[in-house]
């Protein structure tokens, strides 16, 4: 592999950004870290090194700041790659702030990318992209929706801002990745998901309610047109998803002649209702959950799942890890961190 390659990766005290971390540092790769742990937490430092015997250059500062991210660069000259996590996340959130996530998500990217000493970025961008998608499963080639929240927004000019500098740039070469949904934890339950306060997404808040820190987990909306009622995504094991960032940089590292701005869907490629993860979770972990249906949430849409051909052929990679898998990993980290004060 590359053994002496220096990587850049923002956000790795995250929860994908970590899991990337430990697989790059597998494959041989030096990882430096910029998190300003905004959403994260410096154990997670801890839990990377304990996975791989390995602890990441750390920088712990705010990538909004200009003067910052300039001396970092000029002082890390000798970089192969960035992989560009760091961002704010929470849907909901970005309705009620969108300046902070407008300011947050794309001064970050725009710092980085007039600054950086690198000329190879992959860069976080979510199915989010696609809004409900008029075929299933959903191809790079779908059309962009108008994005329902400034979270979403930001995902769509991020993409557009580095397909435009890549246009001009030829030796500039990136690559998006869209990310289905994200689960799961290291099978060493050393790292894993982190939530501050109540989880928004389903597998936190299974697992929280599961544990007895949440009554009941309420599902929302039973109306929807699918085989069971309930809405339907690809939830995608975060280690297959942090094994794919490693496949896109040998892509970039390869440089072969080809497009210099590519976009690539990270899921599994198979969709799963909300009942059937609630059945698949109590399956693999023999957990007994409380939920009961409720109405729909705003803004949510029917179903989304991959078409991965394309990143399964150019990337040559394909997710390995089952739904089963996955929960019961998201699970094993759940019992761990209560079992943690620290946290
Ligand atoms: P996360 O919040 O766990 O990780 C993001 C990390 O970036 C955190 O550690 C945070 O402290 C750091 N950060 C945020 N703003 C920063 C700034 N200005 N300067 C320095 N550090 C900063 O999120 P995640 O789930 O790991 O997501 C990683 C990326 O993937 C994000 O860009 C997110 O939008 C995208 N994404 C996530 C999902 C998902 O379901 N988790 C799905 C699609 C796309
Ligand atoms: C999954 C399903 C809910 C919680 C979000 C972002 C998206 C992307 C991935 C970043 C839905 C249902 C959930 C609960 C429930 N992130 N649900 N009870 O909505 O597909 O996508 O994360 O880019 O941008 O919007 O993920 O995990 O929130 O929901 O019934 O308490 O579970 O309605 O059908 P979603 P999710």
């Amino acid at each position: 592999m590359n053994p002496s390659k220096k990587i850049l990766v923002t956000g790795g005290l995250g929860y994908i950004g970590s899991h990337t971390v430990v697989a790059l540092q597998e494959k041989g790769f030096r990882v430096v870290v910029i998190d300003n742990l905004s959403n994260s937490s410096l154990d997670v430092l801890g839990g990377i090194t304990k996975i791989t015997g390995e602890t990441p250059a750390f920088y712990s500062f705010d990538l909004r700041n200009k003067e910052q991210v300039g001396e970092f660069f000029k002082n890390n000259m000798d970089l192969e790659g960035i992989i560009h996590f760091a961002a704010s996340k929470a849907v909901g959130e970005s309705v009620k702030m969108p300046l902070l996530y407008y300011e947050n998500n794309l001064c970050s990217l725009l710092n980085i990318l007039s600054l950086q000493s690198s000329s190879k970025l992959i860069f976080s961008s979510s199915c989010t992209v696609y809004g409900q998608a008029d075929e299933l499963p959903i191809s790079e080639n779908a059309p962009t929706k108008k994005a329902e929240s400034p979270y979403g927004n930001t995902k769509q000019i991020g993409e557009e801002i580095i397909k435009d500098i890549c246009k001009i740039e030829k030796d500039f070469k990136a690559i998006s990745l869209r990310y289905f949904n994200p689960i799961g934890a290291h099978a060493s339950a050393e790292i894993g998901e982190l939530p501050i306060g109540t989880p928004q997404n389903l597998v936190p808040f299974i697992t929280q309610t599961a544990i007895g820190q949440r009554k009941q987990l309420a599902v929302f909306g039973e109306d929807y047109p699918t085989n069971d009622g309930t809405a339907i995504r690809d939830y995608i094991h975060v280690m297959d998803v942090a094994e794919a960032h490693v496949a896109a940089l040998n892509r970039l590292i390869k440089g072969k002649e080809r497009d210099n701005y590519e976009v690539f869907n990270l899921g599994t490629g198979e969709g799963n209702s909300v009942l059937e993860v609630i059945h698949s979770f109590e399956k693999s972990t023999g957990q007994k959950l409380s939920y009961k249906i409720e109405g729909r949430r705003e803004g949510d849409i029917t179903a989304a799942y991959a078409d991965t051909k394309k990143a399964n052929k150019e990337l040559n990679w394909k997710a390995k890890r089952s739904l089963d898998v996955a929960l019961k990993s998201a699970w094993k980290w759940q019992e761990k961190i209560n079992k943690r004060e620290d946290l």
